[in-house]
């Protein structure tokens, strides 16, 4: 059985693609140190508590563990407070990546597979993205996971760490078997924020912003289900097993939704109506976001089972409503 470490495996993609590791026959080892994870989201293998700045816990879960590859999840992942605070988001998602990095050429661990971002495109120039497109990020966190991008191609000139980037879209949804689901603190994201209102725990929804050039003026994204994100991972494994070349994929699902269509598949979800007021634009959104993610389904034989909104939204309402019972 091959040990796979993954870090942030304790946090929301991360704890979905342990599943999907685990269901096909590898180990995963997480790598966490539960600032923004969840101890309750690790079952699917052990947990090694640890810091990625901190050499001495890399050195002693590689040590321990041997593993054959890593997926690298942990990071901070605010777009927001990468702004308010970039060097926080410097010294962990780079500095230690740079650090981990360093730990697999050490221990001769090749295989890496990466949680990067539609972020490190910033303002498209043309849409659906493509991932020769050009990446210029419009954030500290979206500088952040190109930087690492860049020195994933010089370790492997270095060190012949192959690697695969993974650049998502907008990840959405839970576990269809309700074991897990996004809980973030705090959070920031759409759609949890929507279904919270529908819950009764928020007054109303905020709409950052109804005058972008949108059919409805409201921000476009492209939401994808993290159990399919799961997938594109242990594809991406695959891939890397196979002996194929270091590569990076979008994944998303090739449509988008508006803020206001968030809203009304909500509603449906939840079977009531959700109040929503209309706020100034926040800093940083870039209007729509859609990927080409024919790259994926044809390399990686990415085939999305959760590509509809209804069907993420009711996998994270089901969820949510299991947590509050
Ligand atoms: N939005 C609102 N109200 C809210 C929260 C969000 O209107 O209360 C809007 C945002 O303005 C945006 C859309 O809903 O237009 C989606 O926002 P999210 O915060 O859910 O997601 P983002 O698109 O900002 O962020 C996601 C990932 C990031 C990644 C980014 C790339 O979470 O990690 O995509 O743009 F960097």
């Amino acid at each position: 059985m091959k040990t796979i470490l993954v870090t942030g495996g304790a946090g929301f993609v991360g704890s979905h693609a342990c599943k999907a590791l685990a269901r096909a026959g590898y180990r995963p080892v997480t790598f966490d140190n539960l600032e923004r994870g969840h101890e309750w989201a690790v079952k699917w293998g052990p947990l090694e508590r640890g810091d990625l700045r901190e050499e001495i816990d890399l050195q002693k879960a590689f040590e321990t563990w041997r593993p054959w590859a890593v997926m690298h999840f942990a990071a901070y992942s605010y777009v927001g407070e990468s702004i308010v605070d970039p060097m926080k988001y410097y010294l962990n998602n780079v500095g230690g990546t740079a650090k981990l990095l360093s730990a697999c050429a050490s221990f001769g661990c090749t295989n890496f597979v990466f949680s990067s971002s539609c972020a490190t495109y910033g303002i498209p120039a043309r849409l659906p993205l493509k991932e020769e497109d050009a990446q210029s990020p419009v954030s500290p966190y979206g500088h952040t996971k190109l930087v690492v991008e860049r020195m994933l191609k010089e370790a492997e000139a270095s060190h012949r760490i192959r690697h695969v980037a993974l650049r998502y879209f907008n990840a959405a949804g839970a576990d269809p078997d309700g074991e897990i689901g996004e809980v973030h603190e705090p959070e920031t994201h759409l759609i949890p924020l929507v279904l919270f209102t529908a819950m009764g725990h928020l007054p109303s929804i905020k709409i950052f912003g109804d005058d972008y050039p949108t059919p409805d003026g409201t921000c476009i994204r492209d939401y994808v289900h993290v159990s399919d994100l799961a997938d594109a991972h242990l594809g991406a494994l695959q891939w890397l097993e196979a002996g194929n070349p270091s590569s990076s994929f979008n994944l998303g699902n090739g449509h988008g939704a508006s803020v206001t269509e968030v809203i009304r598949a909500s509603e449906n979800a939840a079977g009531l109506p959700i109040k929503a007021e209309i706020c100034p634009r926040r800093s940083g959104d870039p209007p729509i976001l859609v990927s080409n993610s024919d790259k994926a389904n044809e390399l990686l034989g990415w085939k999305p089972k959760f590509p509809r909104l209804d069907q993420q939204i009711g996998h994270a309402w089901k969820w949510l409503k299991r947590q509050s019972a």
